[in-house]
């Protein structure tokens, strides 16, 4: 019989195409079949060649520049912000298993950003000193919405769970927040369309090699989320609450890789996938997870 890990790129159910799976019956991979997968998973975001991407990164025109420095610039402050918000959710542990993942997707959130850290400054020219700087840079290009989801409310779930690891309330808002609505409606979705365009375009080949082992790290992180959700939610208050934060959570989330001059609602382009193809794959992917958790989307009049 087919094990999930065959069924699924890195055991999350998003990826699983018929829906007679997706129910909450479906075992899941647990933090340690998780962990073992991510000690075979290994890379170097400091070996990554990056020489083809500096010659193509010279010929691209001033607009072109500015509109993959526009689209990569929330994915790298969001790497920032999700690994340096994660310690409260390493300390809310129940067992050395998940404690062994969480310390890893930890350390996959540090390479991440390390990865975008070292693309600005070798393929894109930002040679200020410090991290901190480049990210200072970049920043001025996201959205309110991010501000609002990324320093605003990720930081608030992360410090209740800081300031108690055993509210178990606290810790299911966090994985909500954090592995449904961030990594696997957002990132997963912005990674999906850009991937497909760089690839198909031939173009940044060392962006796309490390987007894509990046990736790869984040469908791993989404099927622990889910596998910790649909644990929890076997308690109807656990569930209600799941919907109550994906209610708030979805409409901020869906406003930050909005383009400048454009509002949530508006039709816009993002690496030439229009917003509504993007919103498609974005539901999909989450009411596949939800299915397997046992939770139902929540209705847009209640968000
Ligand atoms: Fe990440
Ligand atoms: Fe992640």
């Amino acid at each position: 019989m087919a094990s999930l890990l065959d069924l699924t790129a890195q055991g999350d159910v998003a990826t699983i195409g018929d829906d007679a799976y997706l129910n909450r019956t479906l075992q899941l991979m647990t933090p340690q079949q998780l962990y073992e997968l991510w000690e075979r998973q290994q890379w170097q975001s400091q070996a990554i060649d990056l020489e083809r991407d500096k010659e193509q990164w010279a010929e691209l025109s001033e607009d072109a520049k500015e509109e993959h420095l526009w689209g990569l610039s929330s994915f790298f402050v969001g790497e920032e912000r999700v690994t340096t918000q994660f310690s409260g959710l390493v300390m809310a542990y129940e067992d050395e298993q998940e404690e062994a993942f969480l310390t890893t997707q930890q350390v996959d959130e540090a390479r991440h950003m390390q990865f975008f850290d070292r693309y600005y400054r070798e393929v894109m020219g930002l040679d200020h000193d410090f991290i901190q700087e480049r990210l200072a840079f970049v920043r001025k290009d996201v959205t309110d919405a991010f501000v609002e989801l990324f320093d605003k409310r990720l930081v608030e779930m992360g410090r209740r769970l800081i300031d108690d690891p055993s509210d178990l309330e606290a810790k299911v808002d966090f994985v909500t927040a954090y592995h449904m609505v961030i990594e696997g409606t957002l990132a997963l979705t912005g990674q999906h369309f850009m991937l497909d365009y760089y690839e198909r375009n031939e173009l940044l080949p060392g962006f796309a090699e490390g987007f894509g082992n990046i990736a790869r790290d984040e469908h791993r992180h989404v099927a622990y989320g889910t596998w910790f959700l649909q644990q929890k939610c076997a308690d109807p208050a656990m569930r209600e609450r799941v919907q109550q934060t994906l209610a708030e959570l979805l409409p901020l989330a869906a406003g930050v890789l909005v383009p400048k001059g454009y509002s949530l609602g508006d039709d816009y382009e993002f690496f030439g996938y229009t917003s509504q193809e993007q919103a498609e794959f974005a539901y999909s992917a989450l009411t596949r997870r939800l299915k397997v958790i046992g939770v139902g989307m929540p209705t847009p009049s209640a968000a």
